[in-house]
Parts: C-alpha cells; structure tokens; sequence
C-alpha cells in the first residue's frame, strides 16, 4: 500500500535527506553530537513527531507510525555509523606516520681543525694575560720586511719565495708584521698574540702549503729575560699537549730577534722516546722565538735601554698534526668531509 505522505511523513523524509548529507559530511564527533541533539535527542524532532502523532487521522497512523520507527532508527544507524569512522580517522592517519622508521638526522657543520686549533691556542694565550692583534694579508715590505730588520740580500724577500703584488706589496710571508703594527699604534707594555694566514713560495708536499697559518706573540715590557719567553712556551706546551709536555731551544738566528732560538715540542707521539714521526730525535719542531732586537724596537720608536721583550711564531698546521696526529698537512685543505667530520 502506497504510503499515504502526510505531514509528519514529510518531515521525516525531510529530516533523512538532511541527516544523510550532514553525516557524510561530518569531520567531527561534535558535528555528529550537534545532529544527534536535533533530531533524535530528548528535546529533538523525532520526540516532538511522537507528540504530534495523536494528531493523525486514525487511517495513517500506521504507516505514520512506520515511518516514524524506521526513520529513527536509520539515523540512529547513521549516527553510530559515523561516530565509528570518525574514531577510526586518527588511527588511519597514524598508520601512515611509521614511528619505528628512523629519524633523518640533520648535519650540523662544526669549526675546522685549524680554527679549533687557533682558538685553542688564544684561549691558552689569554688566560696568560695575551690579547688578540690582527693585521693585513696584504702587507708592505716595509712591515713584512724592513722594520723587522731584514737585509736587502736576506733570502726570504726574493720573488722566488714571497708573492709580490705590481704595486710592490706583497702577501704577507709571516704574522711577525703584526708585531710592528700593534708597536706603531700604541706605547709599550705589549701582550699580544696574532693568529693568520700567511704565503709562500712554496711547493706543497706534506709538510709544506702556499699558504699556512700561524700564531705570532709579542711581550714587551721593561726587565724581560729569556727566561720569561722559556715558561710562556712550557706552560703552551702543557695545556696544550697535557703536563708531560716538554720543550728544547736551539739556537737559531732571525732578523728580528737576538738571540733567537728554534723551539721543539716533545714528540706526543712517542713522548720523547723517538720514532719515525720525530725521526728518533724525540723532539718536533714547532717554530722561532727569542730576544725582540733593539734595531726592532728603535724601528718603531721604543727605547731599547727601557724595553726589552720577547716574540715567538708557531705554523698552526704543525700544532693540528701533532695535536690530531694527522700525517700529511694537505689534508687540511682538501675539503674531503670524510676527513673532516672527524674532528
Ligand atoms: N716569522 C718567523 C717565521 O715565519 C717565525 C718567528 C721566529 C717569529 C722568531 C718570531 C720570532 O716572532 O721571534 O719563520
């Protein structure tokens, strides 16, 4: 028998088409809830029809009261329905974001061996109460040579061993040029240390580079004696290659100092025993040092009958090698991250 529409029927049909389309639509259990409340909840539509009921001719109330029951329970079906596959929505979300996979770890860079070196050495230097000078790359004979009291006829000045710019610069083939610097721009005393880079004619093999750094120290002050000098480079020794450290001066001669002296650093390898690294001599050498001649100091404007002092010049690759025990200083400029990420 054809259902006969009456008014309640109609609203009940209605309340399907739009619960139908809201339940699909719904993207959360308080969407479902708010549908819930409206149609079938104790204030809703559904118990406001079973009021209206009685109101029916006694002819439809039948198949009124058909509708009615199935009506209710579809949206009730529907309901249950969608608070399931919104329960279920997170979990599928979740089974896409494998937890167990391992992370993809993000490469932090670090400092380079040489820059880990130099700061290690200023911080030793600072806290014997140097403080850090800097100077040009690009550097005057003058400084680089002249006032360092080098001669016309030293080695060290022909083209075959120094880059010379047209203009007659050059690139600077040692940081003592820091010393006359920082002496031209300020009274004595002085205590400085001058990390950088410096060039050279050099052809690289592996303990040779056109270019290498090093760390310059100046202390000038009135009644400074060898010996001074002697436990500034003991004490670098210790901290920084540990307290069975040693040290050995031999005489040597630079321009700029007199007397001047070589400086080794007991082999780390061997700890002065001897082996191949320090050629069984137990001993590595590090760099020059000595007295600052008064010719220095006159070149600059201090008195050399009232001050005195000594400097010092170290190549920052030999302290890396000895410090990470890496045999060929080439190494340190090849960017190979393989080598790098070691340190
Ligand atoms: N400048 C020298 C070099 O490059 C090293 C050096 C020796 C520096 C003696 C000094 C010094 O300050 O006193 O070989």
């Amino acid at each position: 028998m054809e259902a006969k529409m009456n008014a309640i029927i109609e609203k009940i049909n209605a309340a399907l088409a739009d619960a139908e389309r809201r339940l699909a639509a719904a993207a959360t259990p308080a969407e479902v809830e708010q549908l819930r409340i409206e149609l079938i909840g104790r204030n809703g539509l559904f118990p406001a029809l079973s009021r209206e009921m009685g109101t029916v001719p006694a002819a439809e109330r039948r198949e009124t009261g058909a509708a009615f029951n199935s009506g209710r329970a579809r949206i009730q079906e529907g309901i249950e329905a969608a608070v399931r596959r919104l329960a279920a929505a997170p979990a599928a979300a979740a089974a896409k974001l494998d937890l167990t996979l391992p992370g993809r770890r993000w490469r932090t860079g670090h400092k380079h061996p040489i820059s880990i070196v130099v700061d290690e050495c200023v911080a030793i230097f600072r806290r014997m109460g140097f403080i850090v000078a800097d100077g040009p790359e690009i550097e005057s004979v003058y400084h680089n040579f002249d006032a360092l009291n080098t001669p016309l006829d030293h080695p060290s000045r022909d083209p075959q061993d120094t880059f010379y710019f047209a203009d007659g610069r050059i690139l600077r083939s040692q940081t003592s040029p820091v010393q006359i610097r920082v002496m031209e721009s300020q009274e004595p005393p002085v205590r400085i240390v001058a990390p950088g880079r410096v060039y050279r004619r050099d052809t690289p093999d592996a303990t040779h580079g056109m270019n290498f750094h090093q760390i310059e120290g100046l202390y000038i002050d009135r009644d400074v004696s060898m010996s001074d000098l002697k436990s500034v480079l003991q004490s670098f020794a210790v901290e920084m290659f540990g307290p069975r450290a040693k040290i050995r001066l031999r005489p040597h001669f630079f321009p700029f100092t007199e007397p001047s002296v070589e400086y080794d650093f007991s082999c780390i390898m061997c700890e002065g025993k001897g082996c191949p690294v320090c050629k069984n001599s137990g001993y590595i050498e590090i760099a020059g040092a000595g007295m600052v001649d008064p010719n220095v100091l006159r070149n600059v404007g201090y008195d050399p009958e009232v001050w005195s002092g000594f400097a010092f010049g170290m190549g920052i690759e030999r302290l890396a090698m000895l410090r990470y025990r890496i045999g060929d200083l080439r190494y340190l400029y090849e960017n190979d991250v393989r080598f790098l990420g070691q340190f």
